[in-house]
């Protein structure tokens, strides 16, 4: 028996549109990843909740999706802008199904140059608004029955890379939120997963393929020899998003082509 009553062998097989009707937040929707997942959760049937900073590539990213989604311009650094937007998620969508806490920042920096206001803009975007979303989403979720939330984590919360302290601390921290909000909520009809991509080509890793030590380093250690497309990602995101990882929870699922599990960089 399922939270919300239904029992397993009851449900018919998922089809394509498993998303129907079901409303997904995406955050750092104008981005590279949150354009691709956007994407695939729209093409399974999801209305969408696209939110980013940048007010302008979030207009573009929109755009073609039409009436299917909605924006929301917030500062995922400011806690008070964060916890109000499930709220207005709901009175402006009518519910709030997904929460894909996509959006984040990344500092390359030795730690002897990053500063304590540097390190923790990374962390509040990267760790603490992923907790203050589901915090203040939770209670409607467990309310409608079921919810799932899915943290873009990253190989770098599992192997520690140099000159990215904050980045790799908060992606760590999310691998853990990720299990401490399942331990907290699964009873309750509630489901938190993470994805930990390797590298993956976006506006946030673009500088990396222009330089040859980074495409000579994943070559020596990625074992599939390449980075990711963002679509590579997106898949697996929707996969954690739909009802066929129901019995999938406080997991990370790495999708790095086998670099995580080569433990070597
Ligand atoms: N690209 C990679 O190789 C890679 C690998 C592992 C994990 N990730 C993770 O994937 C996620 C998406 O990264 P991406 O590669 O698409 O990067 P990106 O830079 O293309 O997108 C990040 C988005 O987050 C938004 N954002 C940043 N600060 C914000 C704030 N304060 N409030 C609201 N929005 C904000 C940006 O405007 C941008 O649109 C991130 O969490 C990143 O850490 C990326």
């Amino acid at each position: 028996m399922t939270p919300s009553g239904e029992t397993v062998a009851d449900r018919a097989a998922p089809g394509p549109d498993v998303l129907r009707d079901k409303v997904a937040v995406v955050t750092g929707a104008a981005g590279g990843l949150g354009r691709a997942i956007s994407r695939r959760l729209h093409a399974a049937g999801a209305r969408l909740a696209l939110v980013d900073l940048d007010e302008a590539s979030l207009a573009d990213a929109a755009a073609e999706f039409g009436e299917q989604a909605a924006t929301f311009v917030v500062d995922l650094s400011d806690d008070e802008q964060t916890e109000a937007l499930p709220g207005r998620v709901r009175a402006q969508l009518g519910g709030l199904d997904v929460l894909v806490n996509n959006a984040g920042v990344r500092q390359i920096a030795p730690i002897l140059d990053l500063t304590p206001k540097e390190w923790r803009h990374t962390l509040d975007v990267d760790l603490t608004a992923p907790f203050v979303l589901s915090r203040a989403a939770i209670p409607g979720m467990i309310e409608q029955g079921r919810g799932k939330i899915v943290n873009i984590a990253s190989i770098t919360g599992e192997l520690a890379f140099a000159d990215r302290s904050a980045y790799c601390v908060a992606k760590a921290g999310i691998i853990m939120l990720t299990k401490t909000i399942t331990l907290e909520f699964a009873a309750r009809g509630i489901w938190c997963n993470a994805i930990g991509p390797g590298v993956v080509e976006t506006p946030m890793t673009r500088a990396y393929f222009e330089s040859p030590a980074m495409r000579e380093s994943i070559e020596r250690n990625a074992p599939m020899k390449r980075w990711a497309q963002p679509e590579e990602i997106a898949g697996p995101v929707a996969f954690l998003c739909g009802p066929e990882s129901d019995y999938v929870n406080g997991t990370t699922l790495f999708v790095d082509g086998g670099w995580n599990s080569a433990k070597t960089y």
